[in-house]
């Protein structure tokens, strides 16, 4: 459980987090990655797959569906003590399985006062076909993939349920296509060719790049959003892991990769640009992890309450 005694633990670097964030703006070197002059440091929350369901735990009692609701509660009452968090970004899984899921644990969110924002993982879709054209709209998202600007960031949100087996709806091509990438991966042996990861269309690979394009014309550095990680090699990636480590690794002003998915949490690093996995909130049955995330000009700091790491990761 995430107690009193872990929020006394986390308060020192609470306290360094502030102290930071208040100094401004200070000279700033100018090779690809750094911030542009004028940078103002800013925080949000960051919560991963609480993948909430009325179900007791699975056989190997490792996920405890139903404990995300009071997880999710003392989260939320937590964050909602950070006043300046510019948003709380959901990395998927929020819900494990059955439609009514939604009905339970969306309720839970409104307590939030910060903005949210959603992207959705592949337990998002585990129930009748017939659902899946509402859950966009249901959690509140403006479409699958999307991106939003926060003071120089901007936030790319990336659907690796795109091309899957499980999220196109009935009848749509992307579901043949998915069969075909997978059994083309299971070919070469990949770890990662899982029913239950997922690639992205052509059309939104296209739509990554000319994103990351804007960004860098507009003079902003990117921080890229995912229910899959793509680096490093890791049973749990995308699919198509390869081709969107080459994009990021050519944009560098793209700073990180964020996501859950794999719940044991994961880190690597491609010279400055981080791929952090966020570990999962319904593992275990009274312990829970979320994030604060400080962007400062020359580093991203990362505060973990509960189970979640902190980390300090270098731009510079
Ligand atoms: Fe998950």
């Amino acid at each position: 459980m995430f107690t009193r005694r872990d929020l006394l633990a986390a308060a020192p670097a609470a306290a360094a987090l502030v102290s930071t964030a208040a100094a401004g703006t200070a000279a700033l070197a100018q090779d690809g990655a750094t911030a542009p002059a004028g940078f103002t440091p800013f925080r949000f929350g960051v919560i991963s797959d609480p993948q909430f369901a009325p179900v007791v735990p699975n056989a190997t009692a490792t996920r405890f569906y139903g404990n995300s609701l009071w997880k999710l509660d003392a989260a939320i009452a937590e964050l909602n003590r950070h006043d300046d968090l510019e948003f709380v970004v959901t990395l998927g899984d929020i819900i494990d399985r059955h439609w009514e899921s939604y009905g339970h644990i969306l309720p839970v969110y409104d307590r939030l006062k910060h903005r949210k924002h959603f992207l959705l993982g592949n337990h998002d879709y585990d129930y009748p076909a017939e659902w899946i054209p509402s859950v966009i709209r249901t959690v509140g998202m403006p479409a699958p993939y999307y991106d939003f600007a926060v003071k120089g960031i901007r936030f790319i949100v990336v659907d690796g349920n795109d091309v899957s087996t499980f999220a196109p709806p009935k009848d749509d091509p992307r579901r043949a296509l998915a069969e075909e990438r997978l059994a083309k991966l299971k070919e070469t042996g990949a770890e990662n060719a899982q029913s239950w990861n997922g690639s992205l269309s052509d059309q939104q690979f296209a739509w990554l790049d000319e994103r990351l394009k804007a960004a860098q014309a507009a003079g902003e550095r990117a921080i890229l959003l995912c229910h899959y990680p793509v680096y490093p090699a890791n049973e749990h990636n995308l699919w198509d892991s390869e081709r969107i480590v080459e994009l990021v690794k050519a944009h560098p002003h793209c700073l990180a990769w964020f996501n859950g998915h794999n719940h044991a949490g994961n880190y690597g690093a491609i010279g400055k640009q981080h791929f952090v996995n966020f570990r999962g909130m319904v593992d275990t049955p009274d312990t829970s992890c979320f994030a604060i995330v400080s962007i400062q000009q020359d580093r991203i700091e990362i505060q973990g309450f509960g189970r979640e790491e902190s980390r300090v990761l270098d731009l510079a």
